[in-house]
């Protein structure tokens, strides 16, 4: 038999070529997939007075926060670098007792204590002078640098910018090796027809049969049997659109201020009823009026540093609390309101139609039940969110379902006595309280 004497032919060289070239971007694409080096840690910074920034920091937080910020005015002047202003003799004594320095006349505290609109501060006269040495020395470190990226306005994340990289990266990647691929199938097929050829072996030509078509529509039964699975499949695509209808569930509309229940509800622990008191008392729960979040906000302009995701940055999360102010006409500056307000136009999230008679007074109070059972885990969402579809058959479900919690609850006593004689029954559900009647849920 005749050797093949393709040794050298181009499409070998070729076929090398390619797979040399797809060994050499597999090995650069991992090398670009690797973790970016951690960021170094800032340097500790000495200290002006003889004190130790750090138990000043504890300090400081437990007995000043609540009234002084280092950087920005509160409820009384910013604090970082007051050491330059008074003598430490003059400092303790302030600390100690401002109003007798006030009253004994002291120029400086009086023209402090004239330019605060005459707040009183709190004296503190358990504190020791290293106390307030260790308290001055937190206030005399220089102000931590902030990352040049993350000044002004919401932020591009760097995290998502990088995995947007590495995404194309891996597209491109896997683009190149289907190309290769193609390539490579091409010359095999060229290298076989050859190696045939030389063999002496005859390549069949293609057989023309009956189009697959044609037999298919000379089959009676198979168009049968597959013009019902259309027509099933149809309706059954059909039903679930029309079913879908008028439902929202998981409707997260973007709200004008980013407000997210997560790190209100969740991780600060605030009662849902402390903003959305009405759903104690009325058919409607409320979104609380700015007043409220005034209540809190006026201290808190800006989110601690362990607040911030890698979704959201902390500048976005302080943004967002200057769109609170701005929409109160809160001069942060000056500790005051300037009368100029603006309404936020929170997008409206549920909504049953205009013929449906919903009580939450009836759900939370009288029959107790969660909030989160009806609106989901609340307090883990980023942004709000519809849990539940609403619909009929979702209100009827739980009806059926739950059992009323009766012991204890005056509300239920008379009309438990009568309906557990009438079923024969310990215990209740909402259904057989009256729960399925048209006319309870319907005008
Ligand atoms: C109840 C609020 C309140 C608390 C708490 C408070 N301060 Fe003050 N502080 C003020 C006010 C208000 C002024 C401005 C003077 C005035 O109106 O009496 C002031 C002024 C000062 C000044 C003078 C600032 C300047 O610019 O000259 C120093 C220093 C000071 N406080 C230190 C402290 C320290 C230290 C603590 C914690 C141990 C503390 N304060 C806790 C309200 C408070
Ligand atoms: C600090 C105030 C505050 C607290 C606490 C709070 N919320 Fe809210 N809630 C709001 C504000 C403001 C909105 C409107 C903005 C939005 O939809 O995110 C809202 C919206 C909602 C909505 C959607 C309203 C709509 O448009 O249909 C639901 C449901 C809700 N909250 C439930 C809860 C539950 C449950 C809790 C307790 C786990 C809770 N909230 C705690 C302030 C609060
Ligand atoms: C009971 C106190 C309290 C009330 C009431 C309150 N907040 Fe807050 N809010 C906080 C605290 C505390 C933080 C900072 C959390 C942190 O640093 O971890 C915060 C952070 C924020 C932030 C930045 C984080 C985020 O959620 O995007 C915004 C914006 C905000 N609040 C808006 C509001 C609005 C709007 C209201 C009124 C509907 C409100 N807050 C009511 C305590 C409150
Ligand atoms: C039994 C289920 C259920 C429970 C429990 C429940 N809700 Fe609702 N909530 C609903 C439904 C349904 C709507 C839509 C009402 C409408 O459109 O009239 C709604 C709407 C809301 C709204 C939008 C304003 C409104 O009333 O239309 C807020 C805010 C809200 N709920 C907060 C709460 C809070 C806070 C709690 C807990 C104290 C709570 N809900 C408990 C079912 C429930
Ligand atoms: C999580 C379970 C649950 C869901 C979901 C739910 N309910 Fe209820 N509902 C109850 C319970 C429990 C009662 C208490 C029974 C009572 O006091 O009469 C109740 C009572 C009622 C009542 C008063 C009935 C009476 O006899 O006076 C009405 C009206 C009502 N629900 C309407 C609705 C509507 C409308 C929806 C849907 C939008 C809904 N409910 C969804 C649990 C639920
Ligand atoms: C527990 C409360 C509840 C009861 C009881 C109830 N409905 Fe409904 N019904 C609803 C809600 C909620 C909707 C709105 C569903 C939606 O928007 O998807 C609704 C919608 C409807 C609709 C409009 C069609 C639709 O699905 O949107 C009709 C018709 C209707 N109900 C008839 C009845 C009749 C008849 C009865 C008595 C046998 C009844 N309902 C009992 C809560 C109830």
């Amino acid at each position: 038999m005749k050797k093949v004497g393709n040794h050298n032919s181009i499409s070998r060289k070729l076929f090398f070529s390619v797979a040399l070239t797809l060994c050499i971007s597999l090995t650069s694409f991992s090398q670009t997939a690797a973790p970016a080096a951690a960021p170094v840690a800032p340097a500790a910074v000495a200290t002006a007075s003889g004190g130790d920034p750090v138990k000043g920091k504890e300090l400081f937080n437990a007995n000043c926060a609540a009234c002084h910020k280092l950087d920005a005015k509160a409820t009384g002047p910013m604090l970082r670098g007051v050491a330059a202003k008074h003598e430490m003799a003059w400092i303790y004594k302030w600390v100690h007792n401002s109003s007798d320095m006030i009253k004994s006349g002291d120029a400086a505290a009086v023209k402090l204590f004239e330019e605060n609109n005459k707040s009183v501060m709190t004296a503190f006269p358990q504190l020791a002078t290293t106390d307030i040495d260790n308290i001055i020395a937190y206030t005399s470190e220089p102000k931590a640098e902030a990352p040049a990226a993350t000044v002004g306005g919401p932020v591009v994340d760097k995290a998502q910018e990088g995995s947007g990289v590495t995404n194309s990266v891996i597209l491109g990647a896997l683009a190149l090796v289907m190309a290769m691929l193609v390539v490579m199938l091409v010359l095999v097929n060229n290298v076989l027809r050859k190696v045939a050829k030389a063999n002496g072996i005859e390549v069949a030509p293609k057989e023309t049969t009956m189009p697959i078509w044609k037999a298919f529509a000379k089959n009676q039964f198979l168009v049968l049997v597959s013009a019902i699975f259309l027509l099933l499949t149809g309706a059954y695509l059909v039903y679930g659109f029309l079913m879908q209808v008028g439902v929202d569930q998981n409707y997260e509309p973007i709200q004008p201020i980013h407000y997210s229940h997560r790190i209100h509800a969740g991780s600060n622990g605030i009662n849902c009823k402390y903003c959305h008191s009405a759903a104690r008392v009325s058919k409607h729960s409320n979104i609380p009026s700015l007043n409220v979040c005034m209540n809190c906000h006026k201290n808190i302009a800006e989110v601690s540093d362990t607040t911030a995701t890698p979704d959201h940055s902390k500048a976005f999360y302080d943004g967002e609390i200057q769109k609170l102010y701005k929409a109160v006409g809160w001069d942060a500056s000056t500790q005051s309101y300037t009368g100029k307000t603006e309404p936020v136009k929170w997008v409206r999230i549920h909504n049953l139609p205009d013929f449906v008679y919903f009580n939450h007074s009836q759900h939370v109070n009288v029959a107790g039940v969660e909030c989160q059972t009806c609106h989901g885990p609340v307090q883990t969402y980023e942004v709000m969110k519809q849990f539940s579809p609403l619909t009929m058959g979702w209100c009827i479900d739980c009806h059926r379902k739950t059992e009323v919690k009766m012991e204890g609850n005056d509300y239920y006593t008379k009309i438990h006595e009568q309906l557990s004689k009438k079923y024969g029954v310990e215990k209740l559900t909402a259904a057989q309280m009256g729960g399925l009647e048209c006319g309870k849920c319907h005008y």
